[in-house]
């Protein structure tokens, strides 16, 4: 699978002769499985037009940071906050300038502001204006401020000159774009995750459940899986698709989950418990739909506790690399901490579900991983890109605690 699959590019194109490359970029970047967006500096769509951009990447093109209409579709910094990576091809002198000054006068300087995506520049300019003092100073301020820099390259330019400053060919870009995603870091692994809620039935049409939607499991999995791993994913019931190449099992109860769970981590290396699994089930399941009583308006239910899926998990797998979650309303870190000893998991991501935007069934999450040496805080970002920072990190958590991992 490309590990441009399923990626959210935010493409800026700015004004250069290059700008027709673009184009063809925007093909490219899509064969490899990329969502596209494109955004032009008001020089570009001297170079080409909007519509061009617009037909190849199946979206709105945005052009200008003032334009209600494009704000009202889509804000610039829900743009931003959008992309999994932004690519800059090609990136003009003056963009450069433009964008090391930390200016945010148009549309694309404030997205490379607003964004916490990696960015990367592809420039493109005369040999002469690449070569120069400002420009390389330009360009090594923001290398060492992270931004990557693919190119130039050298040969003819369209100026009639020779030398450096050609933008990389669009099928060499979208190869160095694809191998800045992690690759591999699980390769050879199987990673179980659970996902979503459980629901414990009181009668034939009646349960008690919660709003998790599974999105940060099947983020998870999807994650897990372009790093390479073999991926079992355990859900609960939720309208997600499962990711492809994820080996999907259905369940509904907590029971269901731990039968599930314990079968697949027999050959597991590590274990995500990220479903939110009801904590207590009704004594008894009636047979028939319960009836409403006379009894003074209220009813009661028995509930048993059921069994805690990931502490049997690590009971019966020591050597699994486990992970919890810990969904808190109030004193996130401290009882994070209490249930990652309780529970004797590896390490636990504290999730505060109290905060509005992030939590149960939003598309955003904010959490901290602890694990006994670390306490790490992961900002609020799409789940899509907080599992792959999660999958990074438990990747290389896990080969370092060798005597727990397989
Ligand atoms: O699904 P989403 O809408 O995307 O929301 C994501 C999420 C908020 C559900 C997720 O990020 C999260 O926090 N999952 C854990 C929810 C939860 O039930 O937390 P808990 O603190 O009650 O449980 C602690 C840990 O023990 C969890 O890893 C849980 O899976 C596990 N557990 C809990 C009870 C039980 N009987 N068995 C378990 O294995």
């Amino acid at each position: 699978m490309s590990t441009l699959q399923n990626k959210r590019i935010l493409l800026g194109v700015t004004g250069g002769i290059a700008a027709y490359k673009a184009a063809e970029l925007v093909r490219r970047l899509r064969d490899g499985g990329a969502e596209v967006k494109v955004a032009m500096t008001r020089a570009a769509c001297e170079f080409i037009t909007p519509m061009t951009m617009q037909a190849l990447s199946g979206q709105a093109v945005h052009t200008s940071l003032l334009d209600p209409a494009a704000e009202a579709a889509m804000g610039h910094i829900e743009l931003a906050r959008w992309a999994d990576a932004v690519l800059i091809a090609p990136a003009s002198a003056d963009f450069l300038a433009r964008l090391n000054a930390g200016m945010g006068d148009d549309l694309l300087t404030t997205l490379c502001l607003a964004t916490r995506a990696p960015i990367y520049i592809a420039p493109a300019m005369n040999q002469a204006m690449w070569d120069s003092a400002s420009t390389q100073a330009n360009l090594s301020q923001l290398q060492s401020r992270g931004i990557g820099v693919f190119g130039p390259g050298s040969g003819s330019q369209a100026c009639g000159e020779v030398g450096l400053g050609r933008m990389l060919e669009p099928t060499e870009l979208a190869e160095r774009l694809a191998a800045t995603f992690s690759a591999g870091t699980l390769t050879g692994k199987t990673v179980v995750i659970t996902a979503g809620p459980t629901r414990e039935a009181v009668d034939p049409v009646r349960y008690i459940s919660n709003h998790s939607s599974g999105k940060m499991g099947y983020a998870l999995a999807e994650a897990a899986r372009e790093a390479g791993a073999k991926v079992v994913l355990i859900s609960g019931p939720c309208h997600l698709t499962a990711p492809e190449n994820v080996e999907l099992h259905q369940v509904e109860s907590a029971e269901q989950m731990l039968d599930a769970s314990l079968t697949a981590a027999t050959n597991a290396h590590i274990f995500i418990a990220a479903a939110a699994v009801c904590d207590y089930r009704p004594a008894s399941v009636s047979e028939q739909k319960i009836k409403k009583q006379n009894n003074n308006g209220s009813m009661t239910l028995e509930l048993i506790a059921n069994p805690d899926i990931i502490a049997s998990v690590v009971a019966a797998q020591p050597k699994v690399y486990s992970v919890a979650f810990a969904a808190e309303t109030e004193r996130l870190l401290d009882h994070a901490k209490t249930k990652r000893e309780r529970k004797g998991v590896n390490c636990i991501i504290a999730n505060d579900v109290s905060a509005a935007g992030i939590g149960f069934n939003s598309d955003d999450n904010a959490v901290t991983f602890i694990d006994e040496t670390t306490e790490l805080t992961l900002d609020k970002r799409s789940k899509s890109q907080l599992a792959r920072a999660l999958i990074d990190l438990l990747a290389e958590k896990s080969k370092k605690t060798k005597d727990k991992a397989l």
